[in-house]
């Protein structure tokens, strides 16, 4: 099984939306058996809780499932996940600070390296949240795709 973790900060609104998008694209391509995603963030404070209501909203207005509770990242994450996937800078800074382990680790946006654009921004800051989907599909797409031709799926 080929393993992916997403990563942000709070764990409610980024990581969950790209881990149920993600997890999306999987299971309609028919990859579920091979490839499984989770999601975690680098902060404590919603520990437990499900994800925002603005990516609820996203998610539910597309149809696309997810079931997922906030949790935090933890050092193991970085030997039993196979891919390591931060939402931004700040997240990336907070991983490469832990011991790392065998998962490459890489920001989400370096698989839609055509937008020009380096981190997702946070919309429990801006609100933004379908600005935060736009991003989070595309580059899931192209992180689907990099994992098929790496694994030969
Ligand atoms: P996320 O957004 O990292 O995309 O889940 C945030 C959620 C909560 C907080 C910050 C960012 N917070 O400070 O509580």
């Amino acid at each position: 099984m080929i393993r992916v973790l997403f990563v942000c900060l709070g764990n409610i609104c980024r990581s969950p939306m790209a881990e149920a998008v993600f997890e999306y694209k999987v299971k309609n391509e028919g990859l579920s058996e091979f490839v499984q995603a989770d999601s975690a963030g680098t902060g404590p404070w919603h520990v437990g809780k499900p994800p925002h209501t603005g990516t609820l909203q996203i998610l539910k207005a597309r149809g696309i499932p997810w079931k997922h509770k906030a949790r935090m990242m933890r050092e193991a994450d970085l030997n039993s996940f196979d891919y390591i996937v931060p939402m931004d800078e700040e997240n990336l800074k907070e991983i490469q600070a832990l011991p790392q382990g065998s998962a490459v680790l890489t920001k989400l946006m370096a698989y839609a390296p055509h937008l020009g654009v380096a981190d997702v921004p946070d919309p429990y800051y801006t609100g933004r949240f379908n600005e935060v989907y736009l991003l989070v599909e595309e580059a899931t797409r192209g992180l689907l795709e990099s994992i098929k031709q790496k694994h030969n799926l």
